[in-house]
């Protein structure tokens, strides 16, 4: 089989010889949220495209995206091939189109057809997207973007509680204390 270094680096010479759409450097950079949103939908759109679930365990137990920790290392296990979806050489640094997560995406590569296998496959500028958040260095949040869960409104929830008594959600206040 070939090693994991030689795949990487066809690859690579296949994104070359196939320049992207261009369209990856404008637009927002997207937070996990949406990548997540992205890559659920193409899974969604599939299974009603198809009308069956898709056997997704076929790319081995690492290919998961719950979270931006598991999708950022992902590695897609086929026998004993490796292929991290977001090597760790190529974010953040503009090689974004270098990824076999976006290779896959954007066209057939050397060893296996375009993802989702079969089709449909995602539109452009949603994979655009993806590269975005790849490129920007696989961000949790947007630019600019608030976590839910900000401590400043905590502290505000509390101030009012202490102030005025137990509000309505006392008890989910309590539980998000410690964590300020
Ligand atoms: C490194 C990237 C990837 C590799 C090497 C890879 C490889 C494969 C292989 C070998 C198969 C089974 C053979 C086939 O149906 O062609 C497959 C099936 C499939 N893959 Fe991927 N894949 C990758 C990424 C993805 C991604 C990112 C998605 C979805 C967002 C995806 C969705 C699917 C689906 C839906 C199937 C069909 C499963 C079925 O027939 O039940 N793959 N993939």
């Amino acid at each position: 089989m070939q090693p994991v270094e030689c795949i990487q680096s066809t690859a690579v010479s296949v994104a070359q010889a196939t320049p992207a759409t261009g369209s990856a450097s404008a637009g927002r950079t997207p937070g996990f949220a949406r990548v997540k949103e992205i890559l659920d939908g193409a899974i969604a759109t599939w299974r009603k495209d198809q009308q069956r679930e898709p056997h997704l365990e076929v790319h081995g137990p690492r290919f998961r995206w719950n979270t931006r920790d598991e999708l950022v290392n992902g590695v897609v296990e086929l026998g004993d091939m490796r292929f991290p979806l977001i090597d760790e050489t190529l974010r953040g640094n503009g090689r974004a189109e270098e990824t076999f997560l976006i290779q896959y995406l954007r066209r057939d590569g050397d060893m296996f057809v375009r993802m989702p296998s079969g089709g449909p496959y995602l539109p452009d500028d949603q994979i655009d997207e993806i590269a975005r958040w790849i490129d920007a260095g696989c961000p949790e949040l947007a630019p600019g973007q608030q976590s839910s869960l900000r401590a400043p409104d905590v502290s505000r929830a509390l101030a009012f509680a202490q102030r005025y008594g137990r509000p309505a959600n006392g008890a989910a206040l309590q539980l998000a204390a410690p964590r300020v």
